[in-house]
């Protein structure tokens, strides 16, 4: 293994996906074509009206507010109260995002974290929590509970929630993410909360929002919503997200946003805005999902994997109670790539993480496989 890249008083970790090649060689080899379930980018169609708004925004001469628009604002204000059962996100605290995943690695440093501050995420995780801690120069701390964190809470700036998670698909109840928001108010750190997969649930249970009043007792002091029109929209190209939350704390991060020209297009501006007034979209592209998502499951058990959590999101998490790195090498045997659970932390050393993001023809070809395994 080469040893992590240095960059300067910061240590960054190996990229982790060149890993896998070996394997992605492995199952391109097939001689019906990988089914590729590795890295989760959408595959189907970008919707026709948000590709019309975003032509219809194609004149854009002048620079884009690094706010948002005023209208954009009301609509992921609108958005929340429709959607998340939210009724009180104030627009002057909406912060548009150019996707979610630069706010994940960038915000330890636009809240000025330092060397010695805390980022607590959780345990299994999306690496850029991780990341994003260390190029601010504070310590990652991966924890699911107050507990495991003990006193060094005192040095926390941050809790990174992900609800519902990536990898895992777990979904947190209202009152654990009130714990939570009691806990860090009480040592003054911020917490954020990656919702991108909240409208991907697959129970009947509710997907609550760090918004939600039940968990903020009224307050969104100290509290942001980060969320992504990437999987829900077929955005990912576009780079349309956004935070929301404590209008305060949004004022911080604009400032340096505004001198760091970390701004949205304007005609992306305009699609989010579409987007979110338009929930049939979101309806129709869930439908796709669910239907790729139980012939994958199906398809996955019968090969004696057993699926954890998954109850949201665009992920199984299975497990054959092995080294993942086993699992993958017999999947990508038979032409299905997918990523080994030890990517998203130590605690995933014997799960994959299996993507629904492939075309419905690659998800009837790795039911064709595993059904015959
Ligand atoms: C948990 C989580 N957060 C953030 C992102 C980044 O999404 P984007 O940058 O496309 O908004 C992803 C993408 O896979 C994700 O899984």
């Amino acid at each position: 293994m080469t040893p992590p890249a240095a960059r300067g008083a910061r240590t960054l970790p190996e990229f982790p996906w060149d890993t896998l090649a070996p394997y992605a060689a492995t199952a391109r080899a097939h001689p019906d074509g990988i089914v590729d379930l590795s890295i989760g980018t959408p595959v189907d169609p970008t919707p026709e009206l948000l590709r019309e708004a975003l032509a219809a925004a194609s004149n854009a001469p002048g620079y884009p507010q690094t706010y948002g628009t005023p209208a954009l604002r009301e609509a992921v204000a609108g958005w929340f109260a429709r959607r998340r059962g939210v009724p009180d996100v104030d627009p002057d605290g909406v912060l548009p995002t150019i996707g979610s995943k630069e706010l994940v690695a960038w915000l330890p440093t636009l809240l000025d974290l330092a060397p010695g501050d805390l980022v607590v995420h959780p345990e299994v995780a999306y690496p850029s929590y991780d990341l994003g801690a260390r190029l601010a120069g504070a310590t990652p701390v991966p924890a699911d509970g107050t507990v495991q964190v003990g006193p060094s809470a005192r040095s926390m700036k941050l809790v990174w929630l992900n609800s519902p998670s990536n990898p895992t698909g777990q979904v947190l109840g209202w009152e654990h993410l009130a714990k939570v928001v009691a806990w860090a108010r009480s040592h003054g750190a911020v917490v954020a909360s990656d919702e991108c997969y909240a409208e991907l649930g697959w129970t009947s249970a509710e997907v609550p929002s760090i918004l939600d009043p039940r968990v903020t007792g009224g307050s969104h002091e100290g509290l942001l919503a980060v969320y992504s029109l990437s999987k829900q929209s077929n955005l990912a190209g576009y780079r349309a997200a956004f935070a929301a939350g404590d209008p305060v704390l949004v004022r911080r991060l604009l400032e340096v946003r505004k001198h760091a020209g970390m701004m949205m297009p304007w005609p992306v501006q305009e699609a989010l805005r579409v987007a979110l007034g338009d929930d049939a979209h979101v309806v129709a592209q869930k439908a796709r999902y669910r239907a790729r998502r139980e012939l994958a499951r199906a398809a996955l058990e019968h090969a004696d994997f057993t699926i954890e959590h998954s109850e949201a999101g665009l992920y199984l998490w299975a497990t054959r109670g092995e080294p993942c790195w086993d699992t993958v090498a017999w999947l990508a045997a038979r032409g299905v790539l997918v990523a080994p659970g030890a990517f998203y932390g130590a605690a995933g050393g014997q799960h994959v993480r299996v993507a629904l993001t492939a075309t419905d023809e690659r998800i009837d070809e790795l039911g064709r496989r595993l059904l015959q395994a």
